[in-house]
């Protein structure tokens, strides 16, 4: 390994595009496994190197960062949301890390949508019961679910994803209501969005979908005395963060019949142990953190991810930084 080059260690083969770029001015790692690399293996790696390109897979925490620097001079993460890296030790040990917003926003859109009509028109269900001889003839009671045209739509959360959602209610002719701690006015006119309190959407709206990021202020933001509110009918959908639900909660307001429906992208511990209770639930469909898995929107993720780190090693500021206070 040439010692003039900086050294930067990947934590899963990203597309190559990002490799691409980084390859011919820096001697790159790549984690060979499908699987992330262990936690000790990560922090093994992460003193050797001057950058580290990670996913939200690997806990980048406090330790790990303390053990790091100085050496280590940039975090770049393969990802919007960075709640599993410790921010603020890596502002206070002067390590900028980089995120990937905005070009997975209409993608993610799409999939919120993609998991919403699945539920209300209940295409899983109706997947599986074809296949097992349940189709026995067309029946005026078969298989029914709610109209997305022209129901109320709840958006918790309203920042671009969230904003990208409401764009395309509009086609359905939705109510859109929105909760954020901060108002939009020019969204809410463009998009005809109404603020609404929390308490509010969550009994008014026939599907609640969920855009915030996970902070300590939004783990668990639905749990059982939100779920209390909502309507018997209504269909929740998160492609947010798990912990901004309470799995116990869900589990108990989907089988209770305290909500009809949901549809989830994310969990709390991820990948979903193959016992919990939820999976054997009908009343859900569930993908595996999928919702910005297009292959557009994973190529943008990864060249975003190689312009920050070579931003990062070059000692100049992050096009995209999540912990601006690094600079301050
Ligand atoms: C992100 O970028 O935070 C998404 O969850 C990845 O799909």
């Amino acid at each position: 390994m040439s010692t003039s080059r900086p050294s930067v260690f990947v934590t899963r083969r990203i597309p190559q595009l990002g490799l691409d770029l980084l390859a011919p001015t820096i001697d790159l790692e790549v984690w060979p496994g499908e699987l992330p690399p262990p936690y000790e293996t990560l922090v093994e790696k992460s003193r050797q190197v001057d950058g580290l390109l990670c996913l939200l897979t690997d806990r980048i925490d406090r330790p790990l960062l303390e053990s790091a620097a100085p050496r280590l001079k940039v975090v770049s993460q393969f990802a919007v949301g960075v709640d599993n890296i410790d921010l603020a030790a890596a502002t206070a040990l002067g390590i900028p890390v980089g995120n990937t917003p905005g070009v997975l926003t209409e993608t993610t859109a799409d999939f919120a949508w993609a998991l919403l009509m699945a539920a209300a028109r209940r295409v899983v269900e109706a997947d599986k019961l074809t296949r097992r001889g349940g189709w026995k003839t067309w029946g005026p009671q078969f298989m029914l679910g709610p109209d997305i045209y022209g129901a109320t739509l709840g958006i918790v959360g309203f920042g671009r994803i969230g904003q990208a959602v409401a764009r395309r209610a509009g086609g359905f002719g939705m109510r859109i209501l929105y909760f954020d701690h901060k108002r939009d006015l020019e969204a809410e006119k463009s998009l005809g969005a109404v603020w609404t309190p929390l308490d509010s959407l969550l009994a008014e709206a026939d599907f609640v979908t969920l855009h915030t990021s996970l902070n300590a202020g939004t783990f668990h933001l639905v749990g059982e005395s939100q779920f209390a509110k909502m309507k018997a009918s209504a269909i929740l959908v998160n492609t947010s963060r798990g912990p901004v639900v309470d799995q116990q909660a869900l589990y108990t307001a989907l089988s209770s019949g305290q909500i009809a429906y949901a549809a989830i992208d994310v969990t709390e511990q991820e990948p979903i142990p193959g016992n919990d209770p939820l999976l054997s639930l009908d009343n859900l469909v569930i993908a595996p953190h999928i919702a910005s898995a297009s292959i557009q929107a994973r190529n943008k993720m990864a060249l975003m991810a190689a312009e920050n780190m070579l931003a990062g090693l070059r000692r100049e500021k992050l096009p995209t930084c999540a912990n601006p206070a690094v600079y301050a």
